[in-house]
Protein backbone atom coordinates (compact mmCIF):
# COMPACT_ATOMS: atom_id res chain seq x y z
CA UNK A 1 0.00 0.00 0.00
CA UNK A 2 1.64 2.85 -0.80
CA UNK A 3 0.28 5.25 2.25
CA UNK A 4 0.90 3.07 4.94
CA UNK A 5 3.92 4.84 6.40
CA UNK A 6 3.08 6.73 9.72
CA UNK A 7 3.42 9.91 7.56
CA UNK A 8 1.10 9.98 4.46
CA UNK A 9 -1.68 8.53 7.32
CA UNK A 10 -0.85 11.97 8.99
CA UNK A 11 -1.09 13.52 5.51
CA UNK A 12 -4.09 11.97 4.63
CA UNK A 13 -5.68 12.54 8.08
CA UNK A 14 -4.92 16.61 8.15
CA UNK A 15 -5.88 16.90 4.57
CA UNK A 16 -9.68 15.71 4.92
CA UNK A 17 -9.66 17.56 8.33
CA UNK A 18 -9.14 20.79 6.48
CA UNK A 19 -11.07 20.03 4.02
CA UNK A 20 -14.04 19.38 5.77
CA UNK A 21 -13.27 23.01 7.90
CA UNK A 22 -12.53 24.53 4.73
CA UNK A 23 -16.15 23.94 3.07
CA UNK A 24 -17.47 24.74 6.59
CA UNK A 25 -16.03 28.31 6.59
CA UNK A 26 -16.78 29.32 2.90
CA UNK A 27 -19.79 31.09 2.51
CA UNK A 28 -22.34 28.79 0.62
CA UNK A 29 -22.84 29.09 -3.24
CA UNK A 30 -26.30 29.26 -2.82
CA UNK A 31 -26.52 32.37 -1.06
CA UNK A 32 -25.76 36.00 -2.99
CA UNK A 33 -23.79 36.59 -5.39
CA UNK A 34 -23.53 33.04 -6.55
CA UNK A 35 -20.86 33.53 -9.30
CA UNK A 36 -18.24 34.82 -6.61
CA UNK A 37 -19.19 32.11 -3.90
CA UNK A 38 -19.13 30.00 -6.41
CA UNK A 39 -15.71 30.52 -7.92
CA UNK A 40 -14.54 31.43 -3.96
CA UNK A 41 -15.31 27.52 -4.08
CA UNK A 42 -13.85 26.60 -6.77
CA UNK A 43 -10.45 28.60 -5.90
CA UNK A 44 -10.10 26.96 -2.50
CA UNK A 45 -11.80 23.53 -3.07
CA UNK A 46 -10.58 20.34 -4.70
CA UNK A 47 -6.99 20.54 -5.25
CA UNK A 48 -4.00 21.70 -3.73
CA UNK A 49 -1.19 19.59 -1.40
CA UNK A 50 -2.69 21.31 2.06
CA UNK A 51 1.25 21.98 2.72
CA UNK A 52 0.26 25.15 5.04
CA UNK A 53 -2.28 23.72 7.26
CA UNK A 54 -0.32 20.55 7.42
CA UNK A 55 1.90 22.63 9.16
CA UNK A 56 -0.13 24.75 11.37
CA UNK A 57 -1.40 21.28 12.82
CA UNK A 58 2.31 19.61 12.79
CA UNK A 59 3.76 22.36 14.38
CA UNK A 60 1.09 23.34 16.90
CA UNK A 61 0.95 19.10 17.42
CA UNK A 62 4.54 18.90 18.62
CA UNK A 63 3.99 21.37 21.34
CA UNK A 64 1.04 19.36 22.40
CA UNK A 65 -2.11 21.25 20.78
CA UNK A 66 -5.18 19.63 20.33
CA UNK A 67 -6.17 19.98 16.14
CA UNK A 68 -9.34 22.02 17.48
CA UNK A 69 -7.09 25.14 18.68
CA UNK A 70 -5.39 24.98 15.76
CA UNK A 71 -8.55 24.61 12.51
CA UNK A 72 -9.04 28.44 12.58
CA UNK A 73 -5.42 29.16 11.55
CA UNK A 74 -5.31 26.56 9.65
CA UNK A 75 -8.28 27.78 7.38
CA UNK A 76 -6.77 31.11 7.27
CA UNK A 77 -3.45 30.52 5.98
CA UNK A 78 -5.20 28.51 3.44
CA UNK A 79 -7.47 31.31 2.49
CA UNK A 80 -4.50 33.34 1.66
CA UNK A 81 -2.44 31.02 0.38
CA UNK A 82 -5.19 30.25 -2.37
CA UNK A 83 -5.67 34.22 -2.89
CA UNK A 84 -2.27 34.42 -3.67
CA UNK A 85 -2.32 31.71 -6.58
CA UNK A 86 -5.87 33.12 -7.92
CA UNK A 87 -3.76 36.59 -8.12
CA UNK A 88 -0.68 34.80 -9.24
CA UNK A 89 -2.21 33.14 -12.31
CA UNK A 90 -3.60 36.25 -13.60
CA UNK A 91 -2.52 37.36 -17.06
CA UNK A 92 -1.62 41.29 -15.36
CA UNK A 93 0.79 38.42 -13.21
CA UNK A 94 1.97 34.81 -14.46
CA UNK A 95 -0.76 34.71 -17.33
CA UNK A 96 -1.30 30.83 -16.59
CA UNK A 97 -4.05 28.67 -17.68
CA UNK A 98 -3.39 25.72 -15.38
CA UNK A 99 -3.69 25.20 -11.71
CA UNK A 100 -4.28 22.15 -9.57
CA UNK A 101 -5.00 20.36 -12.91
CA UNK A 102 -7.74 22.83 -13.69
CA UNK A 103 -8.28 26.00 -15.85
CA UNK A 104 -6.93 29.28 -13.56
CA UNK A 105 -9.82 30.57 -12.00
CA UNK A 106 -9.77 33.74 -14.39
CA UNK A 107 -9.79 31.19 -17.11
CA UNK A 108 -12.99 29.56 -15.64
CA UNK A 109 -15.00 32.26 -15.08
CA UNK A 110 -13.14 35.97 -15.85
CA UNK A 111 -10.69 38.21 -14.49
CA UNK A 112 -12.69 40.73 -12.95
CA UNK A 113 -14.62 37.58 -10.56
CA UNK A 114 -10.64 36.33 -9.65
CA UNK A 115 -9.63 39.84 -8.35
CA UNK A 116 -12.67 39.65 -6.22
CA UNK A 117 -12.00 35.81 -5.25
CA UNK A 118 -8.31 36.78 -3.85
CA UNK A 119 -10.19 39.76 -2.22
CA UNK A 120 -12.53 38.24 -0.65
CA UNK A 121 -10.56 34.76 0.68
CA UNK A 122 -8.03 37.22 2.32
CA UNK A 123 -10.59 39.24 4.16
CA UNK A 124 -12.13 36.00 4.95
CA UNK A 125 -9.34 34.21 6.46
CA UNK A 126 -8.76 37.26 8.74
CA UNK A 127 -12.72 37.49 9.66
CA UNK A 128 -12.14 33.77 10.65
CA UNK A 129 -9.48 34.24 12.93
CA UNK A 130 -11.11 37.24 14.44
CA UNK A 131 -14.45 35.79 14.60
CA UNK A 132 -15.95 36.32 18.36
CA UNK A 133 -17.16 32.48 19.12
CA UNK A 134 -13.55 30.95 18.42
CA UNK A 135 -13.01 30.17 22.42
CA UNK A 136 -10.66 27.63 21.59
CA UNK A 137 -7.51 30.28 21.07
CA UNK A 138 -7.28 33.26 23.67
CA UNK A 139 -7.87 36.97 22.59
CA UNK A 140 -3.85 37.36 23.67
CA UNK A 141 -2.94 34.68 21.08
CA UNK A 142 -5.75 35.10 18.55
CA UNK A 143 -4.33 39.11 18.26
CA UNK A 144 -0.39 37.95 17.81
CA UNK A 145 -1.95 35.36 15.42
CA UNK A 146 -3.73 38.13 13.52
CA UNK A 147 -0.72 40.16 13.26
CA UNK A 148 1.54 37.70 12.39
CA UNK A 149 -0.88 36.52 9.51
CA UNK A 150 -0.74 40.06 7.95
CA UNK A 151 2.68 40.39 8.16
CA UNK A 152 3.54 37.64 6.32
CA UNK A 153 0.84 38.18 3.90
CA UNK A 154 1.27 41.92 2.86
CA UNK A 155 4.12 43.79 1.49
CA UNK A 156 6.94 42.72 3.36
CA UNK A 157 6.22 39.20 3.11
CA UNK A 158 4.32 37.63 0.12
CA UNK A 159 2.91 40.35 -1.55
CA UNK A 160 6.25 41.83 -1.31
CA UNK A 161 8.05 39.18 -3.05
CA UNK A 162 5.35 39.09 -5.83
CA UNK A 163 6.12 42.80 -6.77
CA UNK A 164 9.78 41.52 -6.42
CA UNK A 165 9.17 38.81 -8.84
CA UNK A 166 7.64 41.02 -11.10
CA UNK A 167 9.68 43.73 -11.45
CA UNK A 168 12.50 41.19 -12.05
CA UNK A 169 11.21 39.33 -15.05
CA UNK A 170 14.19 39.11 -17.71
CA UNK A 171 16.75 40.61 -15.85
CA UNK A 172 19.55 39.16 -13.68
CA UNK A 173 19.49 38.46 -10.05
CA UNK A 174 22.51 37.18 -8.12
CA UNK A 175 21.76 34.76 -5.53
CA UNK A 176 21.34 36.92 -2.95
CA UNK A 177 18.39 39.13 -4.52
CA UNK A 178 16.80 35.52 -5.30
CA UNK A 179 17.13 33.94 -1.89
CA UNK A 180 15.20 36.65 -0.77
CA UNK A 181 12.32 37.12 -3.13
CA UNK A 182 12.01 33.48 -2.09
CA UNK A 183 11.76 34.09 1.16
CA UNK A 184 8.90 36.74 0.75
CA UNK A 185 6.88 35.37 -1.84
CA UNK A 186 6.85 31.82 -0.54
CA UNK A 187 9.00 31.47 2.70
CA UNK A 188 7.05 33.84 4.32
CA UNK A 189 3.53 32.23 4.39
CA UNK A 190 5.80 28.65 5.16
CA UNK A 191 7.24 30.28 7.95
CA UNK A 192 3.59 32.20 9.02
CA UNK A 193 1.80 28.58 9.19
CA UNK A 194 4.35 27.32 11.65
CA UNK A 195 4.56 29.92 13.91
CA UNK A 196 0.49 29.98 13.93
CA UNK A 197 0.82 26.03 15.16
CA UNK A 198 3.23 27.14 17.52
CA UNK A 199 1.00 30.02 18.78
CA UNK A 200 -2.09 27.83 18.76
CA UNK A 201 -0.27 25.65 20.91
CA UNK A 202 0.06 28.85 23.01
CA UNK A 203 3.52 28.57 23.12
CA UNK A 204 5.13 32.07 23.63
CA UNK A 205 8.63 31.15 24.65
CA UNK A 206 11.50 32.84 22.41
CA UNK A 207 13.85 30.06 21.96
CA UNK A 208 11.04 27.84 21.23
CA UNK A 209 10.13 30.12 18.40
CA UNK A 210 13.54 30.84 17.75
CA UNK A 211 13.97 27.39 16.75
CA UNK A 212 10.71 26.54 14.74
CA UNK A 213 11.71 29.78 13.10
CA UNK A 214 14.84 28.31 12.02
CA UNK A 215 13.13 25.40 11.11
CA UNK A 216 10.34 27.25 9.09
CA UNK A 217 13.39 29.17 7.23
CA UNK A 218 14.71 26.29 5.67
CA UNK A 219 11.92 24.88 3.91
CA UNK A 220 10.05 27.87 3.07
CA UNK A 221 13.32 28.59 0.89
CA UNK A 222 13.16 25.11 0.10
CA UNK A 223 9.62 24.80 -1.17
CA UNK A 224 10.07 27.68 -4.00
CA UNK A 225 13.59 25.99 -4.74
CA UNK A 226 11.57 22.81 -5.41
CA UNK A 227 8.81 24.77 -7.27
CA UNK A 228 11.34 26.03 -9.33
CA UNK A 229 12.68 22.79 -10.34
CA UNK A 230 9.44 20.93 -10.66
CA UNK A 231 8.97 24.17 -13.42
CA UNK A 232 11.66 22.71 -15.28
CA UNK A 233 11.19 18.62 -14.70
CA UNK A 234 7.87 18.37 -13.50
CA UNK A 235 5.10 16.40 -15.26
CA UNK A 236 2.41 18.61 -16.06
CA UNK A 237 -0.12 15.65 -15.44
CA UNK A 238 1.24 15.23 -12.28
CA UNK A 239 1.90 18.78 -11.15
CA UNK A 240 -0.93 20.25 -12.02
CA UNK A 241 0.87 23.51 -13.92
CA UNK A 242 1.63 24.25 -17.22
CA UNK A 243 5.12 23.15 -17.83
CA UNK A 244 7.79 25.70 -18.40
CA UNK A 245 6.19 28.55 -17.61
CA UNK A 246 8.88 30.06 -15.74
CA UNK A 247 11.44 29.82 -18.71
CA UNK A 248 8.97 31.21 -21.08
CA UNK A 249 8.18 34.69 -19.28
CA UNK A 250 12.25 34.73 -18.25
CA UNK A 251 11.66 34.36 -14.02
CA UNK A 252 14.84 34.15 -12.04
CA UNK A 253 14.31 30.91 -10.35
CA UNK A 254 17.39 28.96 -8.74
CA UNK A 255 17.98 25.91 -11.72
CA UNK A 256 18.20 29.30 -14.10
CA UNK A 257 20.66 31.02 -11.66
CA UNK A 258 22.94 27.84 -10.49
CA UNK A 259 21.29 24.98 -12.76
CA UNK A 260 19.46 22.20 -12.32
CA UNK A 261 21.79 20.28 -9.94
CA UNK A 262 23.06 23.24 -8.00
CA UNK A 263 19.64 24.03 -7.51
CA UNK A 264 18.92 20.38 -6.04
CA UNK A 265 21.58 20.46 -3.85
CA UNK A 266 21.02 23.67 -2.21
CA UNK A 267 17.08 22.04 -1.34
CA UNK A 268 18.71 19.25 0.09
CA UNK A 269 21.24 21.43 2.10
CA UNK A 270 18.34 23.35 3.19
CA UNK A 271 16.15 19.91 4.59
CA UNK A 272 19.58 18.98 6.58
CA UNK A 273 19.13 22.65 7.78
CA UNK A 274 15.71 21.88 9.13
CA UNK A 275 16.36 18.61 10.37
CA UNK A 276 19.06 20.26 12.18
CA UNK A 277 16.82 23.40 14.11
CA UNK A 278 14.01 19.96 15.56
CA UNK A 279 17.24 18.72 17.13
CA UNK A 280 16.59 18.75 20.32
CA UNK A 281 13.02 17.64 20.12
CA UNK A 282 12.16 14.08 20.21
CA UNK A 283 9.65 12.08 18.36
CA UNK A 284 6.60 14.63 18.65
CA UNK A 285 8.14 16.45 16.12
CA UNK A 286 8.86 13.71 13.11
CA UNK A 287 5.90 14.86 11.85
CA UNK A 288 7.76 18.31 11.00
CA UNK A 289 10.82 16.17 10.01
CA UNK A 290 8.50 14.30 7.72
CA UNK A 291 7.25 17.76 5.71
CA UNK A 292 10.53 18.84 5.29
CA UNK A 293 11.65 15.86 3.32
CA UNK A 294 8.25 15.67 1.66
CA UNK A 295 9.02 19.33 0.25
CA UNK A 296 12.47 18.59 -0.84
CA UNK A 297 11.25 15.41 -3.04
CA UNK A 298 7.90 16.25 -3.92
CA UNK A 299 6.19 15.88 -7.67
CA UNK A 300 3.66 17.82 -7.60
C1 LIG B 1 2.35 26.87 -5.19
O1 LIG B 1 2.12 26.42 -3.89
C2 LIG B 1 2.83 28.26 -5.15
C3 LIG B 1 4.11 28.43 -4.46
C4 LIG B 1 4.21 29.17 -3.42
C5 LIG B 1 5.28 27.78 -4.96
P1 LIG B 1 1.73 24.91 -3.60
O2 LIG B 1 2.69 24.01 -4.33
O3 LIG B 1 1.61 24.71 -2.15
O4 LIG B 1 0.30 24.78 -4.30
P2 LIG B 1 -0.93 23.84 -3.94
O5 LIG B 1 -1.67 24.52 -2.85
O6 LIG B 1 -0.41 22.50 -3.52
O7 LIG B 1 -1.72 23.79 -5.21
C1 LIG C 1 4.10 31.87 -6.53
O1 LIG C 1 5.28 31.52 -7.12
C2 LIG C 1 4.24 32.39 -5.18
C3 LIG C 1 2.97 32.96 -4.72
C4 LIG C 1 2.98 33.87 -3.83
C5 LIG C 1 1.67 32.52 -5.25
P1 LIG C 1 5.09 30.86 -8.54
O2 LIG C 1 4.51 31.81 -9.50
O3 LIG C 1 6.35 30.15 -8.90
O4 LIG C 1 3.98 29.74 -8.19
P2 LIG C 1 3.36 28.76 -9.27
O5 LIG C 1 4.52 28.00 -9.88
O6 LIG C 1 2.61 29.58 -10.25
O7 LIG C 1 2.49 27.86 -8.44
MG1 LIG D 1 4.45 33.85 -9.75
MG1 LIG E 1 2.96 31.42 -10.93
MG1 LIG F 1 6.48 28.28 -9.80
Amino acid sequence: MPNSNPFNESLNIYQQRIESKLKFFLPQVSSLPKKLHAAMHYAVMGGGKRIRPFLVYAAGNALNASPDQLDAPAVAIELIHAYSLVHDDLPAMDNDDLRRGKPTCHKAFDEATAILVGDALQTLAFEILARADNTVINDHQRLLMIKLLAQASGSLGMVGGQAIDLASVGKKMDQIQLEQMHRYKTGALISASVELGVRGAGCNDNETLARFNDYAQAIGLAFQVRDDILDIEGDSAVTGKTQGSDIERDKPTYPALLGLKNAKKIALDLHEKALDALSHLGQKADTLRGISSYIVNRKN
